[in-house]
């Protein structure tokens, strides 16, 4: 077993846990759970707090993610002569969704910060960044059987 490469990958699916089913229970559950329950200006407190506290959750994550996704790479490469075909073609299309992920939470930390705005969701461009997640999950799944 090569222990050094599972830990990371560890990281990696631990990350990627975290961050994408936090996503999944705010547009799932908290955002339609909440709707239409309260005057929108009596959550604005609320949301700022889960606003803070996202922001800084999903950068250490972003941190980890791009970390150990640049060894999983080094850890995949070593073990083949010659990477295959359609394994780099997904890397590829998995790193441009990765970009525009990352963009969204870079350009919601300079643009939707505190306080949000009335009737703004708790965390901004959710719906989005989940199917990005999903089909950057979709890709790690091709690339795991292409090799
Ligand atoms: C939001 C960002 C990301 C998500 C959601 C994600 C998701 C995943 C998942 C779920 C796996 C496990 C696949 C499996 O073992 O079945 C994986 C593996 C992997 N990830 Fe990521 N990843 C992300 C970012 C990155 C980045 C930035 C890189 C490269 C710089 C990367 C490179 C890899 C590689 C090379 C593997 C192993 C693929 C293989 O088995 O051939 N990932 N990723």
């Amino acid at each position: 077993m090569r222990v050094l490469a599972s830990l990371n990958h560890w990281i990696h699916l631990v990350s990627i846990v975290i961050w994408i089913g936090g996503l999944a229970f705010v547009v799932m559950t908290l955002t339609p759970a909440l709707r239409g329950k309260f005057p929108q200006e009596s959550t604005k407190v609320f949301f700022q707090d889960i606003r803070n506290r996202y922001y800084r959750m999903s950068g250490i994550l972003l941190a980890l993610i791009l970390i150990t996704g640049g060894l999983n790479v080094a850890f995949v490469l070593r073990e083949m002569d010659k990477a295959p075909k359609l394994w780099v073609i997904f890397l590829g299309i998995k790193l441009t969704l990765v970009t525009a992920f990352g963009s969204i939470y870079l350009l919601n930390v300079l643009y939707k910060s505190n306080p949000p705005e009335t009737g703004e969701d708790a965390v901004p461009y959710a719906h989005i960044s989940l199917v990005l997640g999903l089909l950057i999950i979709l890709c790690a799944a091709i690339l795991r059987y292409s090799h």
